[in-house]
């Protein structure tokens, strides 16, 4: 399976800055040399834009950083699926940490948006962690089993393949995100190797699904990641934003 390297652009850069980001990752994309699906996550606002950029660009995805799961209607400051995809996103980060912490968005409510979006059409990049608390306490297995058997809950009768084709799981520690503290390798590879454990466990087993690892992804750190194993791909953030930094990873 291809490797599937991911940017979260999170609260940044205006229609302009995206644009020219992603005008600049189509051009290096035309010569990527590993071979790697892509998927971009703008703010909403520069959705079209991106799409448009990369629309050319094989095996490339844009998607939506946040959505809310129902059709239309009084849902005051929220945006549809069918809105995102009219802008050209087929793909939505779910469970990321800065909306279950920040945002305060519950295990329930997540279950209940990774049904409705690939019930919809839509892939799905389910984001799990645990905190700096929880792992030092011993709870990292608690922890994941709690994301993955709640989160997921919904997509148990799912068929496997449109699970396989449109749901992938991103495993980030949170105190790895933004912190420049990439977990080291072992940490990883024991991570990666209980979530598979964990999804093989749940009904349905879902260890057929790719598993990303995020949190201070670099150039620099992304060719010894992505050579560990069961690491899938990478979730990247901060080190996506600048398109030369972005394809050194995707080339890494
Ligand atoms: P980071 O963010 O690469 O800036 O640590 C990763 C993420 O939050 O997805």
């Amino acid at each position: 399976m291809k490797k599937i390297i991911a940017a979260n652009w999170k609260m940044n850069k205006d229609r302009a800055q995206s644009r020219a980001a992603a005008e600049e990752l189509a051009s290096g994309l035309a010569g990527r040399k590993a071979e790697r699906t892509v998927m971009i996550f703008p703010p909403f606002l520069s959705i079209a834009e991106v799409s448009k950029a990369l629309g050319g660009c094989a095996d490339t995805v844009v998607g939506a950083q946040n959505f809310y799961p129902a059709e239309s209607g009084a849902y005051t400051g929220e945006i549809s699926l069918a809105m995102l995809a009219d802008a050209g996103a087929s793909w939505v980060l779910v469970g990321h940490s800065e909306r279950r912490h920040i945002l305060h968005e519950s295990d329930v409510f997540l279950a209940q948006k990774t049904q409705f979006a690939l019930s919809r059409n839509f892939g799905v990049v389910f984001c799990i962690g645990e905190t700096l608390e929880e792992r030092e306490s011993g709870k990292l297995a608690d922890v994941l089993t709690r994301q993955i058997s709640q989160g997921l809950s919904a997509v148990f009768d799912m068929p496997s393949n449109l699970l396989q084709e449109k749901l992938i799981i991103a495993y980030e520690p949170v105190w790895a995100i933004g912190t420049g503290k990439v977990a080291g390798d072992r940490e990883v590879l024991e991570a990666h190797a209980k979530v598979k454990e964990i999804l093989a466990a749940q009904p349905g087993d879902l260890s057929i699904l790719p598993v990303l690892y995020g949190g201070s992804v670099k150039p620099a750190n992304a060719q010894a990641l992505l050579a560990l194993a069961n690491v899938d791909g990478l979730l990247v953030g901060g080190a996506s934003l600048e398109a030369k930094s972005f394809l050194n990873i995707i080339n890494a």
